[in-house]
C-alpha cells in the first residue's frame, strides 16, 4: 500500500515503494523535501498528513476534501477521507487516505499517511448508478408510451364502438326488449372500460403534470386517494410556487406519489399531510401521518428483495437529482417523508 511520513515540520521522512510506483517519484528525490503534495496535486496544497502535523480542526480538515473527511474509528487523532484524483493513472484515481499523527512525549513529531486504491469500486458504483438512472429514464418513457397509446388508441377505439352501438339502438331496428336490455348491458360496460383505462393510463403519467404542473396533479391525486382508500390528505403549499424543469417535477410528483399512496394503504389512517416547500434553490416536501408507522430496515436498498419497490425507489431518485431524504418511522407513532432537492 502506498504510504509516507512526514516529520513535524512537513519534510518527508519516508516515501514506500508501493507510492514511488504510484506516482512516479522517487524516493531520494523527495526525502527532505516538502514535496509530497506532487504525488497527489497538480498545485501546491496540503496533504491530509501535513494538517494532521498542523493540528487542524475536524472542520478544518473537512473543508479541504468538500466535506467528506471524517475522524478515524480505529486510530485516535487519525483522520480518513475519499477524493480523485485527475493526476493519477491514465484517467484518474479514486483513493481512500488516512493520515494519523506521531507522537512521541505527547507531542506531534510528524504524521503517516496511508493511502488505498478504490478506483474499482467507485467505478462499480458509478456504473451502477449509471444503470439505474438510465433504468428509471427509460421506465418513464415507457410509461409515457402506454399512457398516449392506451389514451390515444384503445380510449378512442372504445369511444368509437360506444357511438356505434348508441346509433344501433337509436335506429331501434326490430329489438326485442331482452335484446335491447343485454345491448344497453353491453353499453354500459363499454362506458367502464372507457373510464378504466382512463384513469390506468392517468395514473401511469398524469397528462396534468405536462400541462399544468405539481400541483394540480397532486390536486387530482388526492381525489383519487379519497375515492380508492377514503383517505383525506391535505395538501399545503409555501413559498413562492412556481414551474420547475420536467425532470424535476416528475421526479417530486413520483415521490410524492409513492409516499402518498403508502400512506393511504399501509399507515390506517383517515387523513394526512403533504407540505411543499418553495425554497430559493431547493424544494422540500414532507408527507406526514400519524398512522402505524413501522420499522425502518438498516438498508432501505434491502426492501426490494421483499418485492417493495416505493421507498426504495424514492431513494434512487432523490439520490439521482443530488438531493436529501429522511424517512422517520416508529410502531404507532406514524411516518414522515421528508425530501429536498436542489433547483437549478
Ligand atoms: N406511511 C407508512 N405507514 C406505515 N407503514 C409504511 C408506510 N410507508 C411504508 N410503510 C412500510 O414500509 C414498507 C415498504 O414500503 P414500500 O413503499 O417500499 O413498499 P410497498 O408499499 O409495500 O410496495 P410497493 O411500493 O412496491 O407497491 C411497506 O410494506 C410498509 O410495511
Ligand atoms: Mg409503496
Amino acid at each position: 500500500m502506498p504510504a509516507f511520513e512526514i516529520d513535524n515540520k512537513h519534510r518527508v521522512i519516508q516515501w514506500n515503494v508501493a507510492l514511488e510506483a504510484l506516482s512516479g517519484i522517487k524516493k531520494e528525490d523527495v526525502l527532505g523535501t516538502e514535496g509530497q503534495w506532487r504525488a497527489f496535486y497538480y498545485e501546491k496544497r496540503p496533504v491530509m498528513a501535513d494538517l494532521i502535523v498542523d493540528g487542524a480542526s475536524e472542520k478544518e480538515i473537512s473543508a479541504q476534501y468538500q466535506n467528506k473527511a471524517r475522524e478515524s474509528m480505529l486510530i485516535k487523532g487519525a483522520y480518513e477521507s475519499e477524493d480523485f484524483f485527475p493526476s493519477l493513472g491514465d484517467k484518474g484515481k479514486w483513493y481512500h487516505f488516512t493520515a494519523s499523527p506521531m507522537i512521541n512525549n505527547e507531542k506531534v513529531i510528524g504524521a503517516i499517511e496511508i493511502l488505498e486504491d478504490v478506483t474499482e469500486r467507485h467505478t462499480a458504483e458509478e456504473n451502477l448508478r449509471y444503470y439505474i438512472g438510465q433504468v428509471t429514464k427509460v421506465q418513464e418513457e415507457e410509461r409515457k408510451y402506454l399512457a398516449r397509446e392506451l389514451h390515444d388508441s384503445t380510449v378512442q377505439t372504445l369511444v368509437a364502438l360506444i357511438y356505434q352501438l348508441d346509433n344501433f339502438m337509436a335506429d331501434k331496428p326490430g329489438l326485442t326488449e331482452n335484446q335491447v336490455a343485454k345491448l344497453k348491458g353491453v353499453y354500459k360496460s363499454l362506458k367502464r372500460a372507457v373510464e378504466d383505462v382512463r384513469n390506468f393510463s392517468r395514473r401511469l403519467r398524469p397528462p396534468v403534470l405536462d400541462d399544468l404542473g405539481l400541483i394540480p396533479v397532486l390536486e387530482w391525486l388526492t381525489g383519487e386517494l379519497k375515492k380508492s382508500y377514503g383517505v383525506e390528505i391535505a395538501i399545503e403549499i409555501n413559498g413562492e410556487h412556481r414551474r420547475l424543469a420536467p425532470d424535476l417535477e416528475l421526479t417530486l410528483f413520483r415521490i410524492i406519489q409513492e409516499a402518498m399512496i403508502n400512506a393511504a394503504k399501509h399507515a390506517n389512517v383517515k387523513s394526512a399531510n403533504v407540505k411543499i416547500y418553495y425554497l430559493f434553490d431547493s424544494v422540500r416536501v414532507e408527507i406526514v401521518d400519524k398512522g402505524e408507522g413501522f420499522n425502518l430496515p438498516e438498508k432501505i436498498g434491502s426492501l426490494p428483495r421483499d418485492g417493495k419497490l416505493g421507498l426504495a425507489g424514492i431513494a434512487e431518485r432523490v439520490e439521482l437529482l443530488g438531493g436529501k431524504l429522511e424517512i422517520r418511522s416508529h410502531k404507532g407513532e406514524g411516518t414522515t417523508v421528508l425530501v429536498e432537492l436542489p433547483v437549478k
